[in-house]
């Protein structure tokens, strides 16, 4: 079957992957209503073309922080990566080094970091954290970010409790007994969801600044207060994210939240989104509102299942070749 387009990705790992794996990938919480959101806004937002530019020459590549990427698409960061491909997060990375994207690699992922780096070195590379009540846990978490040469931490700021997934609940979902949350191993005996900090807040920023000088990007934001305090604490960048719709369904789709937040934000720092792109006019759309770059979760999840490396690989040359056409 050629695959034409992200929906082509979806549809295969949906028929293969086990009911399991897939229905936590896909999951939103409660009814999945912000989690659709975040793909019907998209058709809802039409452009206003010009004519007769010259578009015979293009250049799509940007930057990240500094860094340069080949083009505004980059990976956010989804965890059980070995629930899509056995070499799980490794590949993912490959992928990203072999496109010239941004990876943001999670806590929760099934390969360490160390093992990320070494798949992809070289690689730009960001680490998603999420604060654990266990202080020390977090702080070694960045030291080895730093140590095996991340560029960027993300804190995921909208997790304080995780999500009601019905259909996760309905499976009792949990990793299968091969798989490891590689990066907490030896960290916790069982149940490590439960452990996340619920009364993390703006001043753990500061905390997170005084354990290093890697750049903050703070992921989950979604209004213009928020925005702006995150500029007051210092972050170098924003995420504006519902996390694909599976915390607090009944928020807005993230590019209906953007427009506030880049205004807010006034260039101070770099604003990127996730949630919902699907298709290169979804990037584009996107920048036209104001993001630098975007990123994609489930889609990259898709291209695992499909051929690891190679199938995350295919799925970001569509999204650029479209992106370049729109
Ligand atoms: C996520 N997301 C997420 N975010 C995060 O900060 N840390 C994590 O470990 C995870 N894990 C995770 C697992 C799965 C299966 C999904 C689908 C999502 C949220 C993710 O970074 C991103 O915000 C959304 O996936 C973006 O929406 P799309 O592209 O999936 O529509």
């Amino acid at each position: 079957m050629a695959m034409v387009c992200l929906s082509d990705f979806e549809a295969y790992a949906k028929k293969y992957l086990p009911r399991i794996a897939w229905d936590f990938f896909a999951a939103g919480a409660d009814d999945c209503s912000t989690r659709d959101e975040n793909i019907l806004a998209y058709k809802r937002i039409h452009f206003r073309p010009r004519m007769l530019q010259d578009v015979s020459v293009m250049d799509i590549r940007t930057k990240l922080l500094g860094t340069e990427i080949s083009f505004p698409v980059g990976i956010a960061p989804t965890g059980f990566h070995q629930l899509a491909w056995p070499d799980g997060e490794k590949s993912t990375a490959r992928a990203a080094k072999a496109m010239n994207t941004c990876y943001i690699a999670s806590t929760y992922s099934t390969c360490t970091l160390e093992e990320i780096s070494a798949a992809a070195p070289g690689g730009l590379r960001w680490f998603q954290l999420y604060i654990h009540r266990n202080r020390a846990v977090s702080q070694q978490l960045v030291q080895r970010a730093v140590a095996s040469g991340f560029q960027g931490l993300v804190l995921t700021a909208d997790l304080p409790y995780t999500g009601k997934r019905r259909d996760d609940v309905r499976n009792g979902f949990r990793l299968p007994p091969h798989m490891k949350l590689k990066n907490l191993e030896g960290a916790f005996e069982v149940c490590k969801m439960s452990l996340l900090d619920p009364s993390v807040t703006w001043n753990d920023i500061y905390w997170l600044r005084s354990l290093t000088h890697l750049p903050i990007i703070i992921k989950g934001i979604l209004t213009k207060e928020d925005a702006e305090l995150a500029v007051r604490h210092g972050v170098q960048g924003i995420i504006v994210s519902n996390h694909g719709g599976r915390q607090l369904d009944g928020g807005p789709a993230t590019i209906d939240a953007l427009v506030e937040v880049v205004e807010a934000v006034q260039g101070r720092v770099e604003v990127y989104l996730d949630g919902g792109i699907r298709k290169g006019s979804d990037v584009l759309k996107a920048l036209a509102l104001g993001a630098k770059c975007v990123f994609i979760g489930r889609p990259a999840l898709w291209g695992l299942a499909y051929k690891g490396e190679e199938g995350l690989q295919e799925v970001l040359r569509i999204l650029q070749d479209e992106f370049r056409l729109s």
